[in-house]
């Protein structure tokens, strides 16, 4: 167990490519289950969700092996359908590999993810999905048996909320399904469209619209491929805000900036200077920065909702009163307390958190409980004055490879220590 230590208040400043994104290698990964061969993905960062990813993988029957940031996965010895609870709980996010093992094998057993740190995070929406392309489902309690009834047939399904981790599991357990699929109201996430990349260069037929609509026409199988993951937009973000807030000028290469349009309008009326190009952004800051009055969190392309905490620790320090609505998940203001503590003034009333700015934050000791909020916790304490001590980094290592690094090649006073006492 260790800490992040910050001493606040140095301006940012230098180069850094952005990492490959978490959210596009989990499905990824669990796409591997598909294919009859070995699968090569570049860009896959270091981080524990990926770990548990590698180590689900590993359970199923599949050969992992990684070099640098290549992993490759060889998954024709695949002999098990069944994820253990140990390997469940490591990460929420395994139950997308659900869609692939019914593919595959045409039968699951899996515990249920529960609830976590950022909300109730139901999977309602997953299942109907899978009753309608033919599985039965069967509540063992805390796991769930799923079998394909006669066999996996395309039909229509219409999501009454665009779930990203529903869209996922419906494209990866239709894609072997007879006939077409098609989704209605789907995920437009970035990260979708990769999964549907890798996917097409594997053999499969999927057809993503641009208005919400996937057409899936089932193969008979899935062959080898190499795919190189897409960078993450929320790291991108998440290093923006800190430079926003603490000043100074960072070119981040290896972005993808047209996955996070409805962003950098956010960073602008706060005062940032941006010089975008496709692949790279440029952010200049003064490190005063100006309330931003109205940040709602809606399904892509609307703003997202893991940048929200990063974002509302760089406007603490902002002139005027911000305003950020969540609407995607109910709990998801948890690293508030701990901005307060940093001398922060945020009122949360529901899903409505409102920022009044204060000149600076001061340093404190706080708790990262989930992964966003964790990364506010580090924009915040490289904004404040004095030191910060983070603890809780189990969360942050689950999206962000070796963030103090990352942060001191800018300039940054970060660093990672054993816990004391
Ligand atoms: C994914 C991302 C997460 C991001 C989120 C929203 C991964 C690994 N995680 O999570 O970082 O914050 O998308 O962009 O990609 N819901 C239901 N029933 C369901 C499924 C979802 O009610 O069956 C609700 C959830 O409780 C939540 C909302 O829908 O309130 C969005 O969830 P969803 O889009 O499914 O998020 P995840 O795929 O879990």
């Amino acid at each position: 167990m260790s800490e992040i230590i910050v001493k606040g208040t140095k301006k940012l400043e230098g180069v850094l490519p952005v990492q490959g994104s978490k959210n596009s290698s989990l499905p990824i990964l669990a796409a591997c289950v598909l294919v009859d061969g070995v699968s090569v993905l570049h860009n896959c960062p270091f981080l524990s969700d990926v770990d548990a990813a590698v180590r689900i993988l590993e359970h199923l029957g599949c050969v992992v092996t990684r070099d640098g940031h290549t992993l490759t996965v060889d998954s024709r010895s695949i002999s098990c359908c069944n994820i253990p609870e140990n390997l469940m709980r490591e990460m929420r996010s395994s139950i997308v590999f659900l869609g692939s093992l019914v593919s595959r094998c045409k039968k699951a057993r899996l515990f249920t993810p529960g609830g976590c740190e950022i909300g109730l995070r139901p999977i309602d929406l997953h299942l109907s999905a899978l009753r309608s392309l033919g599985v039965s489902i069967e509540d063992e309690g805390s796991a769930l048996g799923f079998e394909v009834r006669e066999k996996l047939e395309g039909t229509v399904i219409s999501l009454s909320f665009p779930s990203v981790g529903a869209t996922e599991n419906i494209m990866l357990a239709s894609v072997f399904a007879e006939g077409r699929t098609t989704v209605l109201n789907a995920a437009r996430e970035p990260e979708i469209l990769d999964l549907a990349a890798f996917l097409n260069k594997c053999g499969c037929k999927i057809f993503v619209g641009s208005q919400g609509t996937i057409v899936i026409d089932g193969v008979k199988k899935a062959h080898s491929c190499e795919h190189t993951i897409i960078p993450d937009r929320i790291v991108a973000l998440t290093y923006m805000s800190a430079v926003a807030c603490c000043g100074g000028d960072v070119l981040f290469q290896k972005a993808d900036t047209s996955h996070f349009l409805s962003v950098t309008g956010v960073f602008e009326a706060a005062g940032c200077r941006l010089e975008t190009k496709k692949d790279s952004v440029r952010i200049v800051s003064s490190g005063k920065l100006k309330a931003v009055r109205d940040i709602r969190t809606l399904p892509y392309p609307g703003f997202p909702t893991d940048a929200q905490a990063p974002i509302s620790a760089m406007l603490c320090t902002a002139e005027g009163t911000s305003v950020i609505v969540e609407n995607i998940f109910e709990s998801r203001f948890n690293h508030v307390g701990e901005l307060v503590r940093m001398g922060a003034r945020i009122k949360v009333e529901g899903r409505v958190a409102i920022i009044d700015g204060v000149k600076a934050l001061h340093g404190a000791h706080v708790r990262a409980v989930d992964l966003r909020g964790g990364s506010a916790l580090v924009v915040a304490a490289l904004g404040a004055r004095g030191k910060t001590v983070i603890s809780g980094l189990k969360h942050i290592d689950r999206g962000y490879e070796r963030i103090e690094e990352c942060l001191q090649s800018l300039g940054a006073q970060i660093e990672r220590s054993a816990e004391s006492g």
